[in-house]
C-alpha cells in the first residue's frame, strides 16, 4: 500500500484537506495507530521494517521494576483466527530500558513512545513509574492491570474493583505523565471497571487485553501451553472487544483507546465509532511486521474515499437509526 505522499491526487474539484490526527490527555498524535504492548518489542527492533515514524505512536512491552525471564516455552499458540499467547512478562526491566532503549528511540524523532507498566503489587507499579519518570522521551504511561498470564499482580489488580482501585491512585501519584490504565475484559462488568479506573484518577482507558483461554493436544493430551492457560487475541476477539469499548466509552468522561484483533482500517473506523480515540493494533504484527505503517495507510485511503475530513469526527460517531 502506497502511502498518501504518492498516491495519486483526486480532481481538483474534488480535492479534500484531511486531518488524521487525534488528541486525548493533552498529547496530540498525527494519527490514531498505536502498535500494541507485547507486540512491537522495544521499537528499535522494527526500525530496518517499519517507517516507525508514520505510526501514531507505539506501547513498549511492559515493563517491570526488576527484569523478568518469562514464562518456559511453549508460549504462543496459533488458534482459529487468534492466537494464545503466554510470555510472561519478559522484559529488561524499567533501567535498562531507560538507560539502553530510549537513547536509541530518542534518535527515531517525532514517535510517541508509550511506556507499559506491569508490577506485582503497588510498590512494584509506583517505583517502576519512579525508575521511568527520570527518562526522557516518553509520552505516557500505560498502566498493565490486565496480564493473565503470571502468577502474581497483573489481572489480580484489574478484576477486583477494590485492588483496582488502589493501584491506580499510587500509579498516577507516582506519575509525572498521563496515565492510561489498561483494562482486562476478564470481567463480569467493563462499566464498573473502567469507572473504577476514571475516578481514581486514570487520564484514559486502553482495552481490551487479552481473555483467559487454553488449548490441548489431543494425541499428548498435554496443555499447548507451559503455562496451561493463556491470553487469547486477534481477529477472534475483535467482535467481544468493539462491545466492551462501546460499554466502557458509554460510561467514562476520559478518552478510551480500543485494543483487540484490528487487522483492516474498517476495524479502526469500527472502533472509533464505538467511541474509541485511537486504536492499538497487536497480533496483526505477527503475521505482517508492517501491520500497523500498512493500517495508517489504508486508513487514510479510507477517510478519503469516504470524505471523511477529520478523522477525529468519528469517535463516538455510530448512528442508531
Ligand atoms: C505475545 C503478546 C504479548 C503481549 N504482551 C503484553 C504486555 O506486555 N502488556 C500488555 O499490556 N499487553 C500485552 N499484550 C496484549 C496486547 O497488547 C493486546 O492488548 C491484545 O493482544 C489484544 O489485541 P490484539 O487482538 O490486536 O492482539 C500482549 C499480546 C501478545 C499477543
Amino acid at each position: 500500500m502506497k502511502s498518501m505522499a504518492t498516491q495519486p491526487k483526486p480532481a481538483e474539484d474534488d480535492e479534500l484537506l484531511f486531518d488524521m490526527s487525534v488528541s486525548f490527555c493533552g498529547i496530540k498524535l498525527k494519527n490514531p495507530v498505536l502498535a500494541a504492548s507485547g507486540t512491537f518489542g522495544y521499537g528499535v527492533e522494527f526500525e530496518d521494517i517499519v517507517t516507525i515514524e508514520k505510526l501514531g505512536g507505539f506501547v513498549s512491552k511492559g515493563l517491570s521494576r526488576e527484569p523478568m525471564p518469562g514464562n518456559p516455552p511453549p508460549r504462543l499458540w496459533e488458534t482459529a483466527a487468534g492466537m494464545l499467547n503466554a510470555i510472561g512478562l519478559q522484559n529488561i526491566g524499567a533501567k535498562a530500558f531507560v538507560e539502553e532503549k530510549l537513547p536509541l528511540l530518542r534518535k527515531l524523532k517525532n514517535v510517541p513512545v508509550f511506556c507499559n507498566v506491569y508490577g506485582t503489587c503497588n510498590e512494584d507499579y509506583e517505583e517502576t513509574i519512579r525508575i521511568l519518570n527520570d527518562g526522557e522521551g516518553i509520552t505516557a504511561y500505560e498502566l498493565n492491570v490486565s496480564c493473565p498470564n503470571t502468577q502474581h499482580g497483573g489481572m489480580t489488580f484489574g478484576a477486583d474493583p477494590t485492588l483496582l482501585a488502589e493501584v491506580v491512585t499510587v500509579a498516577k501519584k507516582a506519575a509525572t505523565r498521563p496515565l492510561i490504565v489498561k483494562l482486562s475484559p476478564n470481567v463480569t462488568s467493563i462499566p464498573q471497571m473502567a469507572k473504577i479506573a476514571q475516578d481514581a484518577g486514570a487520564d484514559a482507558i486502553s482495552l481490551v487485553n487479552t481473555f483467559v483461554g487454553m488449548a490441548i493436544d489431543v494425541e499428548t493430551r498435554k496443555p499447548r501451553i507451559s503455562n496451561i492457560v493463556a491470553g487469547l487475541s486477534g481477529p477472534a476477539i475483535k467482535p467481544i472487544a468493539l462491545r466492551m469499548v462501546y460499554e466502557a466509552a458509554k460510561t467514562v468522561t476520559i478518552p478510551v483507546i480500543g485494543i483487540g484483533g484490528i487487522s483492516t482500517a474498517e476495524d479502526i473506523v469500527e472502533f472509533m465509532l464505538a467511541g474509541a480515540t485511537a486504536v492499538e493494533v497487536g497480533t496483526a504484527n505477527f503475521w505482517d511486521p508492517c501491520a500497523s505503517e500498512r493500517l495508517v495507510d489504508q486508513l487514510e485511503k479510507w477517510c478519503l474515499e469516504h470524505r471523511v475530513q477529520k478523522i477525529s469526527e468519528l469517535t463516538g460517531g455510530m448512528l442508531l437509526s
